[in-house]
């Protein structure tokens, strides 16, 4: 597929690729790891939409040093993966398996020796299964824990690991896991799952202390974001939007930045105590930002239990995942985030973006995917044009490397960039891989 010349980014810009641990690793009882909050719910019948579980995945524990060549061959500069808590603490508390994080230490050494950047992940919502049993992200107690993990792989890895970033998608986290049900730990709170956004928010400021006692690399934090597109032109209608607003886009990075809880339904009392606020308002390095599409929001019906009610949006490609291709929204994004938080906001780094497409390979065992060229090359000219607009952006990560694990969605979804055969773990790079090389990262 041909695609019109990519413009040149700033010098320096930082290519990558993200995975997370559950979602590759496979290996699930290997060297000591305990189970997670993911192990317990893949393992619950009628969770998953294929009945799969990550016990296997991509059986990258095993095959890290085939994949970290592809990443050579591909010229990223820069591979964001998660640690899985587990591994490291196998019921989230107490002193460190040495053998999980052994796997973590050859794992960076491994890229560093290929001339890879280690972007390393704290939290990619492999909860211990031990904490979830304890109350999980309900309880307080979880952000001191989370803190203690952070200090035990910053001790280990603090002097090659690049970038941190401490929690991926709170809000997500948050909304699936534990308001909606549909990821783990699959409770059905609703707004009573607030709670869950405030510890992971604390955790994570606390673990910002904890990283910084022990290395000198900058931390981020990898944050969901999606523009919402309002449906309808009444005043409820607009209101449903920055409704939901509020709850995705601001909810976690409003007090990031030191301005506090937006308006909204609110915390019980209790929950924020005095100082909280300051201890999540810790300085960022980078802000990151993933991005796969906007919101269609309207008004609720009356007896909605929710502000708002989501709507599909028309007149956007699809993926197989049925999410609008949209990358207008992703320059969006990045320019109101600049205009909303100004001086508040670190540099961003886009820490995941991509798609999923049914790729099948061909009678030769090539893999062609050319609405995934056509969608990053999208993404990315949206990224030049948010720069072109003076807004800091200073990398863009791909999700992801290697067909995986899609959560709920089990093998269903295929977003690499890189097919896998999961009767054979057979890695085959597709067209997306060898235009990226070619055409982005050396032009
Ligand atoms: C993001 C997750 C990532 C992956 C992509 C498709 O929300 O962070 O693990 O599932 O969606």
């Amino acid at each position: 597929m041909t695609t019109a010349p990519m413009p040149e980014f700033p010098a320096g810009f930082r290519w990558g690729v993200s995975t997370s641990a559950y979602q590759i690793e496979g290996a699930v009882g290997a060297d000591g790891r305990g189970p997670s909050i993911w192990d317990t719910f893949a393992h619950s019948p009628g969770r998953i939409a294929d009945g799969s579980t990550g016990d296997v995945a991509c059986d990258h524990y095993h095959r890290y040093r085939e994949d970290v060549g592809l990443l050579a061959g591909l010229g990223v500069s820069a591979y964001r993966f998660s640690i899985a808590w587990p591994r490291v603490q196998p019921t989230g508390a107490g002193a460190a398996t040495p053998a999980g994080l052994d796997f973590y230490e050859r794992l960076v050494d491994e890229l560093l020796g290929h001339g890879v950047d280690p972007v390393a992940t704290l939290f990619h919502w492999d909860l211990p299964q031990a904490l979830e049993d304890a109350g999980g992200w309900l309880n307080r107690d979880t952000a001191a824990r989370f803190a203690e993990y952070a200090d035990l792989v910053a001790a280990r890895l603090g002097d090659r690991v690049k970038l941190w970033i401490t929690l991926n998608e709170p809000f997500i986290h948050m909304s699936l896991g534990h308001g909606m049900g549909v990821h783990a730990p699959g409770r059905m709170l609703l707004f009573d799952a607030f709670p869950v956004a405030h510890h992971q928010l604390l955790g994570h400021g606390l673990a910002v202390s904890a990283l910084r006692a022990r290395s000198g690399s900058p931390v981020a934090i990898a944050n969901n974001y999606s523009p919402v597109r309002v449906a309808g032109d009444t005043d409820a209608d607009r209101a449903a939007g920055a409704a939901y607003d509020a709850l995705h886009n601001r909810l976690f990075t409003d007090p990031l930045l030191g301005l506090g809880y937006p308006d909204g339904p609110g915390f019980d009392e209790g929950v924020v105590r005095a100082g909280d606020l300051d201890v999540i308002a810790a300085p960022l390095d980078v802000l990151g930002v993933n991005y796969y599409n906007p919101t269609g929001i309207r008004a609720a019906e009356p007896d909605s239990p929710l502000p708002f009610e989501i709507v599909p949006l028309e007149g956007y490609p699809r993926t197989a995942f049925d999410w609008p291709v949209a990358p207008d929204g992703l320059r969006d994004l990045l320019v109101d985030l600049r205009d909303r938080y100004g001086a508040a906001l670190p540099p961003m780094q886009v820490t995941e973006s991509g798609c999923a497409y049914d790729d099948v390979p061909d009678a030769d065992g090539r893999v062609d995917d050319p609405d995934r060229i056509a969608y990053l090359d999208g993404h990315l000219h949206a990224v030049r044009a948010a720069i072109d607009e003076g807004v800091d952006v200073t990398g863009y990560f791909v999700w992801s490397l290697l067909d995986n694990w899609e959560w709920a969605e089990g093998f269903t979804k295929r977003f690499g960039l890189v097919h896998v055969d999961y009767a054979t773990q057979r890695r085959t790079p597709k067209s997306s891989y060898a235009w990226l090389r070619d055409r982005v990262i050396k032009p």
